[in-house]
């Protein structure tokens, strides 16, 4: 199936929000692979996103640090931000391929460096700026990670117990 989600948001309160409920319906080693131009709410989205995965404490940008690890308990999320890397080897220098762990949930802000190192299954999640206050976020892909998301979201079904 190859059906997209889209979902628009008028804030970023609600970006945010939809992050969070993203965050409840994802599992260990999910890849969510953020796309999205400067400034359009990736970072944001990626914090709510944090949150929902039960992470307590507040996430910053990981732009300065290429890498943030959150603990949440149960899940360990890594959250990273490529855009200041030029080349695969500066990625896999910084230990990429080690943060794929089957364990971790992982989600990558600017990937397109990291296209031909990623396991088969992942989500893309783009965000496109329709007004300064507005974006589409579009959920697409072609794996089983991109299903379930869909499946959770249309039945919008809490999984949390
Ligand atoms: N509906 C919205 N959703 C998300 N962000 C919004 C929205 N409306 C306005 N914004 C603003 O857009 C900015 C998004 O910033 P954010 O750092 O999340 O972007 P980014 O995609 O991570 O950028 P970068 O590519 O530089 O990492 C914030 O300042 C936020 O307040
Ligand atoms: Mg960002």
């Amino acid at each position: 199936m190859t059906e997209k989600y889209r979902k628009i948001s008028n804030s970023p309160e609600e970006t945010f929000n939809f992050g969070v409920l993203l965050g409840r319906f994802i599992e260990k080693g999910f890849l969510l692979l953020l796309l999205g131009d400067l400034g359009s709410g990736k970072t944001l989205l990626a914090k709510g996103i944090a949150e929902g995965a039960g992470y307590k404490n507040e996430v910053t940008s990981p732009t300065f640090s290429i890498i943030q690890e959150y603990n949440s308990g149960s899940k360990n999320i890594i959250h990273m931000d490529l855009y200041r890397l030029n080349t695969e080897e500066e990625l896999i220098e910084i230990g990429f391929e080690e943060y794929l762990d089957k364990d971790n949930i992982v989600i990558i802000e600017w990937p397109e460096l990291a296209f031909s190192l990623l396991p088969a299954d992942f989500v893309f999640i783009e965000i496109k700026k329709l007004t300064d206050n507005k974006r589409e976020i579009i959920i697409f892909g072609e794996g089983k990670q991109k299903e379930i998301i869909m499946e959770r979201l249309n039945n919008n079904a809490d999984i949390r117990n």
